[in-house]
């Protein structure tokens, strides 16, 4: 590839940024809030699942591994969707929690306590669905290609809740 082709891609790259109505800043800014959220939440399910115990624990361990994983896979979206728009995702660790609007809940210190954990996960989607909830609205007429990323992670919370909303209710 030659240096004319590189400049072809920053060319492309530069449209899909002019694209965006809204101020890139922030919208970088609620993409970064967004990623580190699933991360932490993506790390928050895995220790869990590492963690719990008891009669519920074999049960709920395979679902708290999947949902981590699709917490992973949300924050890889949207590493690329800020990559995209001229970011960096968190690439300090340090900053990961600091970055996060819902923060993170260890799993309890009673690892049998799993009515408590599972109230926390609760917690966790509660917290993500207002936020995504927000975002679609906010970038509903100003970024097409964020709204429509924001509102794809609203519809998979809001299945992650109920899912879990039925595992509540039968504890
Ligand atoms: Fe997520
Ligand atoms: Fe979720």
């Amino acid at each position: 590839m030659g240096w004319g082709d590189l400049v072809g891609v920053s060319v492309l790259g530069k449209t899909g940024r002019s694209i965006v109505k809204a101020d890139i800043n922030e919208v970088l800014s609620d993409l970064l809030k967004a990623y580190a959220d699933e991360w932490l939440a993506h790390y928050q399910y895995w220790v869990a699942a590492q963690w719990i115990r008891g009669i519920d624990a074999d049960t709920l361990r395979p679902i708290l591994l999947k949902q981590s994983e699709d917490e992973l896979k949300h924050a890889e979206k949207l590493a690329q969707r800020i990559i995209q728009l001229g970011g960096e995702p968190v690439l300090d660790f340090a900053k990961l929690l600091a970055t996060s609007g819902c923060g993170y809940i260890p799993p309890p210190k009673d690892p049998t306590n799993i009515k408590q954990l599972v109230e926390d996960v609760l917690k966790s989607e509660a917290c993500a669905i207002k936020f995504y909830n927000e975002m679609v609205r906010k970038y509903r007429d100003t970024d097409y290609v964020t709204h429509e990323l924001f509102e794809e992670l609203l519809e998979d919370e809001v299945e992650d809740e109920e899912e879990w909303d039925k595992i509540y209710s039968k504890l």
